[in-house]
């Protein structure tokens, strides 16, 4: 069986991180790819990367390249590229900027791979997504978003912190938009199968899922010249795996929900199965009352982004 071909759009910390990830991994060749003025820096990364194989002992090719070409019927195209947030700005602060390069890349990748699974991780992550299925016209199942891995991630760690457990033993979800309206499911978070409400008071849950929040602002505000990269990364390594091995993994990502949650066609972060097929299914659960609140704000905020992308896009 031939590799997986995986395309990461920009060659940034994120962008180069996941590459790392992917090829430690074994997950396929990649390609680096970045714009004309970044000549040479994508090569030198990737080739850069490649020279770690011996001693890391993985086999991918893995390339970098200002142009589209070389990225020809990849079967994953992961999309990283667009400006980060410095301290002070919010996610949505990067919207006319980034839709804009969200759209030019998206028309890329619809000429060149037309086949491919696309995995946005731009931000704002539930608008940059929604812009690549307008650009691109592909079918919903090969559009998804980044967001609800990282911040489950997060989540998983500081409970693990908090408990002083091993985080491999914390399972959770995370509902919601990617940023302050995330939603979280108390009623889905166990430790080694125990409920974690059992385990620590809604009080202090309720300052973890706080900090949960804030997860992308503190290392912001730590790194002063720009966004996480490395927790980043190795979510959208997951879903890249959860793609090319086919190992329909049940994880919380962005996904287009139509019927689904009675959304009306918007990208929210809810728990899907990934495969193949990429959002091979929207698994949906009875909300309770709390949740279900939480969960409606979070989607009138991605529609109030949309709603303004639109009028940036068109303008
Ligand atoms: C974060 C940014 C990348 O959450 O959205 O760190």
């Amino acid at each position: 069986m031939a590799r997986a071909k995986i395309t990461i759009v920009g060659a940034g910390n994120v962008g180069a991180t996941t590459a790392h990830w992917c090829a430690a991994a074994e997950l396929g060749d990649i390609v680096l790819v970045d714009i004309p003025q970044t000549e040479g820096m994508p090569a030198g990364k990737a080739l850069d990367l490649m020279e770690a194989s011996p001693i890391m002992g993985f086999d991918s090719n893995i390339t970098g390249t200002t142009s589209y070409a070389e990225t020809q019927n990849s079967d994953v195209v992961v999309i990283t590229a667009g400006i980060p947030r410095k301290p002070g700005m919010s996610r949505d602060d990067l919207l006319a900027t980034n839709a804009k390069i969200v759209g030019m890349v998206t028309e890329e990748v619809k000429t060149s791979s037309p086949n491919a699974i696309i995995i946005v991780v731009s931000n704002p992550l539930d608008a940059m997504v929604q812009r690549a299925l307008q650009v691109s016209g592909f079918p919903s199942n090969r559009v998804l978003g980044q967001a609800g891995v990282l911040d489950t991630a997060r989540y998983r760690t500081f409970l693990a912190m908090e408990l002083g457990v091993s985080v491999e033993d914390i399972s959770a979800l995370l509902m919601g938009g990617h940023g302050d309206t995330m939603v979280p499911m108390p009623s889905c978070t166990s430790v080694g199968g125990i409920p974690i409400t059992r385990l620590l008071n809604e009080e202090r849950l309720e300052e973890i899922v706080q900090r949960t929040r804030d997860g992308g602002a503190e290392i912001v505000g730590l790194l002063k010249t720009g966004s996480a990269f490395y927790a980043p990364a190795a979510a959208t390594a997951q879903m890249v795996e959860a793609i090319v091995r086919d190992k329909k993994r049940l994880i919380p990502c962005a996904a287009y929900c139509d019927s689904e949650y009675e959304v009306g066609g918007y990208y929210v972060g809810v728990p899907v199965i990934i495969g193949a097929q990429g959002v091979e299914k929207i698994v949906e659960l009875e909300l309770t009352d709390q949740e279900q609140s939480d969960f409606q704000n979070s989607v009138e905020h991605v529609k109030t982004l949309v709603e303004k992308m639109g009028t940036l896009v068109a303008g």
